[in-house]
Formats: structure tokens, C-alpha cells, sequence
């Protein structure tokens, strides 16, 4: 049965008795972090998007783990050069690795990275993953803002978790995280994204009631909490 461990703001560990993979595993510098990098034990570093927030840790706990970072080829190879192993995928595209079934999905946000040089860094389109271990599949949304298509995906997979970001400002608030349940039909909804930064406050149990009025199934985490599915 897999295993979904909240590490605040993006950042979950997904477990089965197989494989260990963490996404947007941003630590040091995040207030609502509990753990630090050299803490995380991870067979994969799934990235959505090159913002600090998301990449966060990531080459670091790749580099020590001697995981693979998965995430959109530019920020793939990014950290490719930076001494990860890499597996770049793109937006659409569906992997099967040892662990199970990998999909990028759309986001609508941006993914540009500060590497300490003037400009951003280009880091191409950000994403979303379905992970499917077994006959679970677990939707990580990334940064977005809520677009139509989540009806499709939807209707194309059996969504046991979705993570869906509700802290509005740079992503979907909370009415268009409810608008984005009702499109994708998951089993469960895990809010994040919000609370980490004042600019992004918002009321998960707010969310929680607006989603349940829907026919939707909200667990509010907090971290360090770990849920079964
Ligand atoms: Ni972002
Ligand atoms: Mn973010």
C-alpha cells in the first residue's frame, strides 16, 4: 500500500515497499520544512518547475542519494550538468519505469530558476505528474492555475490522490482548486501550496468544506503526517 508523507509546501514522499520518491523536495529555506536535505532517502527527485520553491533541494538530495531527477528535459538537464542522473520527459509524455508509470502533465505557470546569474534561468515548461504504483495513481499538479484539461485527465485516469495547490496569488485559490476536484474526480484531495509564505495564506479547512460540498474527499496534512491509500 503506498504511502504519501507530507514535507511541507510541495513537498511529499510517495512510498510503496518498492521505491522511494520524493517531489519538489524544497527544504532549506522553507519555514513550514521539518526535515533537511540529508535527511530525505529517495530513489527518485520528481521536479515540477525550476522556481527555488519546487527544485528547492533536489540536486543536492539526487547527488547524495544517487537518485534520478525526473522532470521536463530543460530542467532535467540542468541538473544533468550539475551531476544528477537525469530522466528528461516532457509535457504529454509517459514513461514506465521499474517503480511504475510516470505522466507529465500541463501546468500554466512558469519555471524560469535563479542560479545566482542576473536573469532566471530558462528551465522550459513547468508540469504535473501521475504516478501510478500499482493500481494507485497519485496527480501531483504543480504550480498552476486551473485549466479545462483537468477534465480530461480526469476522464483518461483513475485519480486515487491528487495534490492540488490552493494558496492562490501565483497559483489556483481555493474556489478554482474546488472547480479542479470537480473536473478530476480523485478519491482524495491533499491541499498544498499554501500557508508557507504570508502572500500564499489560506484556510485549508475552508477548502476542505467548499470541496466536500462538492462530493469530494479532502485530507488536510500536516507536516510530517503520513497517509496510507
Ligand atoms: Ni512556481
Ligand atoms: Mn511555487
Amino acid at each position: 500500500m503506498p504511502t504519501l508523507t507530507f514535507l511541507g509546501h510541495d513537498a511529499f514522499l510517495l512510498e510503496d515497499e518498492t521505491v522511494r520518491l520524493v517531489f519538489d523536495p524544497f527544504l532549506k529555506g522553507n519555514p513550514a520544512a521539518r526535515l533537511k536535505p540529508d535527511e530525505i532517502r529517495a530513489d527518485y527527485v520528481l521536479l515540477t518547475h525550476g522556481h527555488g520553491d519546487h527544485l528547492g533541494d533536489g540536486i543536492e538530495i539526487a547527488r547524495a542519494n544517487d537518485a534520478t531527477v525526473i522532470a521536463p528535459f530543460e530542467l532535467a538537464t540542468a541538473c544533468g550538468k550539475r551531476g544528477c542522473n537525469v530522466h528528461a520527459m516532457h509535457i504529454g509524455g509517459a514513461h514506465h519505469f521499474p517503480f511504475g508509470r510516470v505522466k507529465l502533465t500541463i501546468a500554466h505557470h512558469g519555471s524560469g530558476a535563479d542560479l545566482g546569474g542576473e536573469a532566471l534561468a530558462y528551465m522550459g515548461n513547468p508540469c504535473g505528474f501521475l504516478v501510478t504504483l500499482g493500481d494507485k495513481t497519485v496527480y501531483h499538479a504543480g504550480d498552476t492555475g486551473l485549466f479545462l484539461d483537468m477534465q480530461l485527465i480526469g476522464e483518461m485516469n483513475a485519480i486515487t490522490v491528487a495534490l492540488l495547490p490552493i494558496g492562490d496569488n501565483f497559483t489556483m485559490g481555493i474556489d478554482d482548486a474546488v472547480k479542479a476536484c470537480e473536473f478530476l474526480k480523485p478519491q482524495w484531495v491533499v491541499p498544498m501550496h499554501y500557508n508557507t509564505f504570508d502572500v500564499i495564506a489560506a484556510d485549508p479547512q475552508s477548502f476542505k468544506s467548499k470541496a466536500e460540498a462538492k462530493g469530494c474527499r479532502v485530507q488536510v496534512m500536516a507536516v510530517g503526517d503520513t497517509f496510507s491509500f
